[in-house]
């Protein structure tokens, strides 16, 4: 008999307190209801699995048996093309066609380019006493992103792309994302008129971009758009060309910058870990070589730490298309169902001491995909994961290297919502000093 786990009551005040204080409603309902739990929600009920024997269960379910959760409220965010809306087939299709770009040799291609942006971007924000962590990171990820994706070097275009991009992430408010009611456009002044008239600013910036792409193919992203065919020779229309290029600019600038802006402020609030970081970093000179700075052990694990302690995306919802077996229970179809990211990370018979910053615990013992998952897992895991765990390591080691911060506030930041993403309060404003030579100790 199809049932659902027992759980909070009161749909708008669940919705309400899953918009303003996630962490502290799922950490509430985990000790109240256990490893898996009914959050009703505005758009339906949604059951977080909490446990890695649960997270297991949706993950290696069958593909057909789960399709991507409430398509109605995010259609009109990301488009009906985009990878995230797509389920069976057509996703798998897709997701062979977009995720080479983001591996291997061609990832690797983009080390040099990676340091340098990060370079640059760190000298501008040291000519001011006092730079936001955040702003920093946000900068070098979109840079980082337009080149992979569009092939885009020209500065005036990279800041009209990344001017576009940032206008309409930041018009995509949390109330937005999550209530469908508010996706009106009533005569073109609410907010959501607002986030749409940015979507069609970016588009245009877009389809010029297509144009350039198409008479002069590059390596990029979109010229490997605009060249794939289908099954009957068909090609991608410029409507899903767009829902795609929205999806990776969107999915990949912001995550990875917050991140970074969360690792850069642990780091500074354990100097024990920041003084082997720096040992480790000093050992491949002051201008390291970026591909030895993404083998370093040490920095891999402080930027795994950082992504286990203040997950970046806090679950990573899909909906039973048929009864769905999790556990004792079996969910309808329709129902959410959502690995909790964030629950997992804090369990602390998997991490002692769950709430403080230990990068050695990832040098210590490996975790399975079901007891460490930032990038999600199964047939919808990140396709962007290795490259943002690639380009991590790359600028907080150039930044590491080269750079003293110091954090200029005294309480750690609290985690607070983007839209789907959760990040640090504040951005964490810091102040920048070049480190003199005399100071490292460089491997004689
Ligand atoms: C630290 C940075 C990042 C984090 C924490 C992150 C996290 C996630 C998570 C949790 C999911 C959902 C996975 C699931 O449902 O199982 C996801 C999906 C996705 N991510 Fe990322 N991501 C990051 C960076 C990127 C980058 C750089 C890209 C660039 C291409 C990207 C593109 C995507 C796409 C396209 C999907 C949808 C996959 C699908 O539905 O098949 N992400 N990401």
């Amino acid at each position: 008999m199809s049932q659902l786990p027992r759980g909070p009551q009161g749909r708008l005040l669940t919705t309400y307190q899953f918009l303003t204080r996630p962490i502290e409603l799922l950490s509430r309902c985990a000790a109240t209801y256990g490893d898996v739990f009914n959050v009703p929600m505005y758009n339906g009920d949604v059951v977080m699995a909490g446990s890695p024997a649960s997270v297991q269960d949706v993950m290696t379910a069958p593909p057909d048996a789960l399709v991507p959760y409430a398509t109605k409220s995010i259609a009109p965010l990301v488009g009906e093309h985009s990878l995230v809306m797509l389920s069976g087939e057509r996703h798998r299709r897709e997701r062979k066609l977009l995720t080479p770009p983001f591996h291997g040799d061609r990832m690797r291609a983009y080390a040099a380019a990676m340091a340098d942006v990060a370079a640059r971007r760190f000298a501008e924000a040291a000519r001011a006493p006092r730079a936001v962590a955040q702003d920093i990171t946000q900068a070098i990820s979109l840079d980082v992103i337009l080149r992979a994706v569009f092939g885009v070097e020209e500065p005036s275009r990279m800041s009209a792309f990344a001017r576009a991009i940032v206008a309409m992430t930041d018009a995509l408010t949390p109330a937005l994302t999550f209530l469908p009611v508010l996706q009106r456009e009533l005569g073109g002044l609410g907010p959501y008129a607002r986030f749409r008239r940015r979507v069609e600013h970016l588009d245009a910036l877009c389809r010029e971009q297509i144009e350039r792409a198409r008479a002069a193919p590059g390596d990029d992203i979109l010229s490997l758009l605009v060249a794939a065919r289908y099954d009957d020779g068909s090609s991608m229309s410029d409507q899903a060309i767009f829902d795609e290029l929205r999806t990776l600019l969107f999915a990949g600038h912001e995550t990875t910058a917050l991140a970074l802006a969360w690792a850069l402020d642990h780091a500074h609030r354990h100097p024990t870990v920041l003084a082997r970081l720096r040992d480790e970093l000093d050992a491949l000179g002051p201008e390291p070589d970026p591909e030895r700075l993404a083998a370093l052990p040490y920095l891999d694990a402080v930027c795994k730490e950082a992504l286990r302690l203040h997950p970046i995306v806090t679950e990573a919802p899909r909906m039973a298309a048929q009864p769905f077996r999790l556990g004792e229970h079996t969910l309808p179809p329709g129902t959410g169902v959502a690995p909790c990211i964030l629950l997992v990370h804090h369990r602390p018979e998997l991490y002692p001491e769950p709430s403080r910053f230990r990068p050695e615990r990832f040098l210590e013992r490996k975790y399975s995909p079901f007891e460490y998952l930032p990038f999600g897992g199964g047939n919808r895991r990140c396709i962007g994961a290795a490259f943002a765990m690639f380009e991590m390591k790359i600028v907080l080691g150039v930044a590491l290297s080269a750079w003293e911060f110091r954090l200029l506030d005294e309480r750690p930041p609290r985690p607070v919502r983007r839209n789907l993403t959760l990040g640090p309060a504040g951005g964490v404003p810091l102040a920048l000093r070049a480190r003199g030579r005399a100071a490292l100790r460089t491997a004689a």
